[in-house]
């Protein structure tokens, strides 16, 4: 599958069967990860990979048993591996204090930034992932963890100092049983219609 392929093809996967993605295909995914530009080369996209009893763990601490009963998405929680992200602001403050960057003032504080490029670079990562999954025919679903970032990261050992992008869930995609997110239902804008020439 070449790249416009893949641009045509990725999409947001809501359902598993629960078979594994294969060793290759994996170590794909977390290359495809640290293939992303990266603001002064900082290089700061960390994954941690999550698989088997972790995955329920994960689970139970973002949605408990209790209330699954009326997730749209049950499909979703059979993704035998899921991805987490992170970023951490602080390397960026280094890596901008350095001699070649210091100039720029960026090293003094995270909000001396108009652009807080952990967030683009963590932005360029995640599309990675998707494309190259979209290639491999694998399924995957990038959500985020909103009020459940901190005590995930406190229980898998994320450090404080790191943010996470989100959760990635990747799998065999059960097409059957995969139902489309509201969002997803909006109908898309084409390149024309969000391109401005020259002048706004
Ligand atoms: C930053 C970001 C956050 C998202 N968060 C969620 C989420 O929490 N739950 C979800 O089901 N989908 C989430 N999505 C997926 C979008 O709903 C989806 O990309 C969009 O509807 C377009 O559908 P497609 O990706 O299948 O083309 C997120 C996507 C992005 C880029």
């Amino acid at each position: 599958m070449d790249i416009f392929d893949a641009l045509a093809a990725r999409h947001m996967t809501r359902a598993f069967t629960g078979a594994p993605p294969s060793a290759d295909g994996l170590d794909a995914l977390l290359y495809a990860l640290t293939r992303g530009p990266s603001a002064g080369n900082t290089a700061s996209v960390e994954t941690l990979v999550l698989e088997g009893d972790d995955v329920d763990q994960y689970w139970q601490i973002t949605l408990p048993e209790e209330r699954r009963s009326g997730f749209r998405w049950p499909g979703l929680l059979l993704a035998p591996v899921l991805l987490i992200p992170t970023v951490a602001p602080d390397d960026y403050l280094k890596r901008y204090s350095e001699s070649d960057k210091a100039h720029s003032g960026l090293g003094e504080a995270a909000l001396a930034w108009p652009v807080p490029y952990w967030w683009v670079d963590g932005g360029a990562a995640v599309e990675n992932v998707l494309l190259t999954a979209a290639a491999l025919e694998l399924g995957v679903c990038f959500f985020g963890q909103f009020e459940h970032e901190t005590s995930v990261s406190a229980h898998f050992g994320i450090p404080t100092a790191r943010r996470s992008l989100g959760t990635i869930a990747v799998g065999e995609p059960d097409r059957e049983s995969d139902r489309k997110s509201w969002s997803s239902q909006r109908p898309t804008r084409s390149a024309s219609d969000r391109t401005h020439w020259g002048r706004w």
